[in-house]
């Protein structure tokens, strides 16, 4: 299958094009290289005959127009996106532009592509989009498919306007679409100003591992190449027009999370004291999400698909993956703004 990938440079994206290709899959990258995008995340597969790259924007359709001529994909995966929370409370324009308009560019670059090969039913167009779409959970409940949305966030707002869309534009222009919410990921090449990294390497230079609030915010952890595979299986079984809840089966709070990343990091790479000594609790974000909790039981029962580690074991490879890929993260923590970022997703 030809696969066009946007935001293949990406955290998650570039976990999603390493293993399509790795499948045997023909993949096109179409990223814009923004702060987040960085080509070394798909080094592994770049020299492959099965992968090319196309340095574009979603807010450009013309552009977009082009691409679908010349590739003809098989099956859209749209993973372009702002994706940083604390970023959309500093600027929110820059969510509306890329995610709300960006996505319709997409579904309209696509139906039109779809259109003129005749509309074939096997075309697919997956929205990829985030459990915040729900809003906050109290102590107990979790996320179902049939959650009413509530986003709090203009991060939140402007994914679940996007899912708004996708979803109409199956209802009324018939385009054959899946979508998928997912819970937080986490991983190897993750971008130093999210959680899990931040933490990481603040322990590794001995800074303070700020912390909102008391920490007490929980989170399903998702490994990032168990989310791509799942996302590989909702394109190929998903049911057409339907969504599917991904999660970790993984619930921390962020203090517990934390923690556990230093424990590991004391086994790792032994400091003078206990990394836990770093923790230093801050004003907590504005209308912080108390819980968030995905039900996996579709995707479990109609696809068969269930996480693969647990979060011991997921933190246990991403922080050996930041041991041994200095090289890669070093040189993002000079960059404007990543290191004063606080990181909670
Ligand atoms: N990271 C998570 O925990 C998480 C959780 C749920 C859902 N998601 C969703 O998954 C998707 C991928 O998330 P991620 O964490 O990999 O994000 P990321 O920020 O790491 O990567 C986003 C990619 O999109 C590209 N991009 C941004 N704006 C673009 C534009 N206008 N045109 C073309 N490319 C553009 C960037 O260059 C980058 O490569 C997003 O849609 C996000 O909303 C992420």
């Amino acid at each position: 299958m030809k696969i066009l990938i946007t935001g293949g440079a990406g955290f998650i994206g570039s976990a999603v094009v390493r293993m399509a290709v790795s499948l045997g899959h023909e993949v096109v990258n179409l990223d814009a290289l923004t702060y987040a995008g960085r080509p070394e995340n798909v080094a592994p597969v770049e020299d492959s005959p099965l992968y090319a790259f196309e340095h574009a924007d979603i807010r450009d359709r013309d552009t977009l127009d082009h691409i679908f001529a010349k590739h003809s994909p098989d099956a859209v995966m749209h993973l372009a996106a702002e994706s940083h929370v604390d970023r959309s409370i500093d600027g929110p324009g820059d969510f509306v532009e890329t995610n709300v308009t960006g996505t319709y560019n997409m579904l309209e670059a696509a139906r039109a592509f779809w259109i003129k090969q005749g509309q074939p039913d096997n075309f697919r167009f997956h929205h990829i989009s985030t459990d915040e779409v729900y809003g906050s959970l109290g102590e107990s409940g979790m996320f179902t498919e049939d959650t009413p949305y509530d986003p709090r966030s203009p991060y939140s707002a402007s994914k679940a306007s996007s899912d708004h869309m996708v979803r109409a534009w199956h209802e009324t222009y018939g385009l054959p679409v899946v979508l998928t919410n997912c819970s937080n990921n986490y991983g190897p090449y993750h971008f130093p100003e999210k959680l899990v990294p931040k933490v990481i390497l603040n322990a590794l230079s001995g800074k303070e591992i700020p912390v909102y609030g008391q920490g007490l915010n929980v989170r399903d952890w998702l490994y990032v190449e168990d989310h791509a595979e799942a996302l590989l299986c909702v394109l190929d079984k998903g049911q057409l027009g339907r969504s599917y809840n991904i999660g970790g089966e993984n619930e921390r709070s962020n203090i517990d999370l934390i923690k556990t990343i230093c424990r590991l990091l004391d086994q790792k790479r032994p400091g003078t004291a206990p990394y836990e000594d770093l923790i230093a609790f801050v004003t907590d974000r504005p209308g912080h999400d108390a819980r968030y909790a995905i039900d996996p039981t579709r995707i479990r029962t109609e696809l068969g698909w269930r996480p693969s580690v647990t979060v011991e074991e997921g933190l246990e490879r991403t922080i050996d993956w930041y041991l041994e890929n200095e090289g890669w993260w070093r040189p993002l923590l000079e960059r404007e703004g990543v290191g004063t970022r606080l990181g909670h997703g």
